[in-house]
């Protein structure tokens, strides 16, 4: 491909994982299901824990104070990446999903009530999906969905019809794990004003590919993974929209997030310690806030628009294999494709190429829902990053034109 800009060596170097890939001729493409670490996370993390850590917002004395700042600071460093004003609006989550399970625990539990109604996608994954049903399920709220157009996007017209005075809440991915399509959040947000419709968006697919600032969004509430952007695992983030604040209970209680307790009686914390019972994940969160600050320091528009090309180049080569069907959306999308291989299941596929050394994702993708929708019950999931170069998808090509030979043959 002409005038291809590959990630430069100094990128890739700053991911040791790679260079263990590189020894062990492997490719890794699974990157929506989890990212590589840089080597500033690695160090980061291992300053942190060999230069001593005190417990947060407890210890009075030096280490516990040093400690509770760099966690503060961690939390504006967050808010920062994704353009919130106000640091209180960072709570740390497990990930994702807490994230999703702590809104309906501690805002619509209270806030939604028997008759009103919530709009989801076709597209989302079990993680938005599933606590909304069971919510639902308790409450007789009923769930709207948007359906999704012949080229994976959210069909808006059609979800302009399910708007209503009725509609509490708009919970939607801003990126689908399967389709890879960019949700045209603008258009929805603008709809869900229009009812006085609160808005919670999924970030976990979005925050490695897309700028994100949820001040220009107006979205109630935005979630995502460390994981997902080059950081640690077990620890995310839920933005709450200072609007939000006074409507949010505590969801757990115990340690920290409380003010004065007595034996009959307790009472709590402000945002975001309220919503922050125990210790937190301490190491997880610098842990996150370094990546975050490593990504910021890099080009990222340039390296976005290189994934793109990268993508490009995947879908003309996986477009050239008879018999391969593409599922995923190829315009308005992120780097991901998901596919399947005409009569032959993907796990086959996936197996053969793991033999391989080729790292990609089949089944199902927490979004069986979206499966079925899509006439399929699994398929297989090309996945980028920032590292990934022009020769991993030629070693893809390669192993997947011999895994479909192989498999073919009886
Ligand atoms: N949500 C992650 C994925 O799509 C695990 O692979």
């Amino acid at each position: 491909m002409k005038n291809f800009v590959q990630p430069s060596p100094n990128l890739r170097a700053n991911f040791p994982a790679l260079l263990q890939f590189d020894q062990n001729q492997q490719v890794y493409l699974d990157s929506a299901a989890t990212t590589q670490k840089p080597i500033q996370l690695i160090e980061h993390n291992y300053q942190l824990l060999s230069t001593g850590i005190a417990n947060v917002h407890r210890s009075g004395h030096l280490l516990g104070r040093t400690t509770t700042h760099q966690f503060e600071q961690a939390r504006s460093d967050v808010a920062h990446f994704i353009g919130a004003k106000n640091p209180a609006s960072i709570i740390w989550t497990k990930g994702t999903t807490e994230a999703v399970n702590l809104i309906v625990a501690s805002w619509a539990e209270h806030q939604l009530k028997k008759g009103d109604e919530i709009i989801l996608s076709r597209s989302e994954h079990h993680a938005n999906l599933v606590p909304w049903q069971q919510f639902s399920q308790r409450h007789q709220v009923a769930i709207k969905w948007i359906e999704i157009d012949s080229e994976g996007q959210l069909n808006l017209s059609q979800a302009a019809t399910l708007f209503s005075e009725k509609t509490a809440l708009l919970a939607i991915t801003h990126v689908s794990n399967v389709l890879g399509a960019i949700s045209p959040l603008r258009q929805l947000i603008d709809l869900a004003s229009v009812y006085k419709t609160r808005v919670f968006i999924d970030g976990a697919q979005a925050i490695a590919h897309l700028p994100i600032n949820v001040n220009e969004l107006g979205c109630d509430f935005y979630a995502f993974s460390g994981h997902k952007v080059y950081g640690p695992s077990g620890i995310g983030a839920l933005y709450v929209h200072p609007n939000r604040f006074a409507e949010m209970k505590a969801w757990q209680t115990g340690g920290e997030m409380v003010n004065q307790v007595s034996y009959q009686n307790s009472t709590f914390q402000p945002l975001p310690l309220l919503l922050e019972p125990g210790t937190p994940n301490i190491e997880g969160a610098l842990g996150m806030a370094c990546s975050l600050n490593y990504l910021t320091k890099l080009d990222l528009d340039a390296l976005w628009q290189q994934e793109h090309q990268l993508f490009q180049y995947l879908v003309v080569k996986c477009a050239s294999i008879p018999n391969l069907e593409i599922i995923s959306a190829l315009k308005n999308n992120i780097p991901l494709l998901s596919f399947n291989i005409k009569n032959i299941h993907s796990f086959d596929v996936a197996n053969l190429l793991d033999q391989q050394g080729i790292y990609i994702r089949s089944g199902s993708h927490c979004a069986q829902p979206l499966l079925t929708t899509l006439g399929i019950q699994s398929c297989l999931r090309v996945s980028l990053g920032l590292y990934n170069q022009i020769e991993d998808i030629d070693r893809f090509y390669e192993a997947l034109i011999e895994a479909i030979d192989i498999l073919s043959e009886d």
